[in-house]
């Protein structure tokens, strides 16, 4: 081997090694910065009940209301639950109120201040679901303000309730 040659030979496994010694020291890819986390979901507090107003009854179930015929009052709030339904986005599954919507049903909730039956049915019948008011039958009103009344105890399960008697139920404590 000529001495140039060996130089050459040198030089190379010198290079070699190096290239060897820099793979082995190539930094490890930093990992990709985690994603950021979705925010978490919000539990903020159900807002506080204001006094129910008293709203004059909407045409849409003044007539209704003149009706005489009364149904137990458990009749009334199961078929009430399925239309609670339209109700459940802000007032909860039960009732319980959650971010969007205050407690209708059990702690928190306020309905005597609506004074009496018909009331709370007109209110929700003029302003309930708050996104869609009176989009609900005016049946399914009188369903679903018996199903609050049951369940906050205003009334009995087997009271006999009927639309022109709402106004005769005083929900004061
Ligand atoms: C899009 C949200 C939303 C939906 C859906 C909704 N509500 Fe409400 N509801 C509210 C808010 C907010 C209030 C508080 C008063 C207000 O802002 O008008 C309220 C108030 C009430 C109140 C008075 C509570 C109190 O003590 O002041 C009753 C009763 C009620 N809603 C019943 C219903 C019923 C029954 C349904 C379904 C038919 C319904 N709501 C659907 C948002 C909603």
């Amino acid at each position: 081997m000529s001495k140039h040659s060996r130089y050459v030979s040198v030089i190379l496994i010198g290079l070699a090694l190096a290239t060897l010694v820099a793979a082995c020291q190539a930094p490890t890819p930093t990992p990709a910065a985690p994603a950021s986390k979705p925010a978490a979901p919000a539990s903020k507090p159900a807002p506080t009940p204001a006094a129910i107003p008293v709203v004059p009854v909407p045409a849409s179930v003044s007539e209704m209301l003149k009706g005489t015929t009364t149904t137990p009052a458990k009749t009334l709030a199961d078929a009430g639950q399925k239309a609670f339904v339209a109700c459940t986005a802000c007032h909860g599954e039960k009732g319980q109120g959650n971010e969007f919507g205050p407690s209708v049903i059990g702690v928190g909730s306020n309905l005597s201040t609506a004074g009496n039956a018909q009331n709370l049915f007109a209110f929700m019948a003029a302003q309930m679901p708050k996104d869609h008011a009176g989009s609900l039958k005016p049946e399914e009103y009188l369903q679903v303000t018996t199903y609050l009344l049951l369940n906050n105890g205003l009334v009995k399960a087997d009271d006999a309730i009927s639309p022109a008697g709402l106004a005769k139920i005083s929900l004061k404590p």
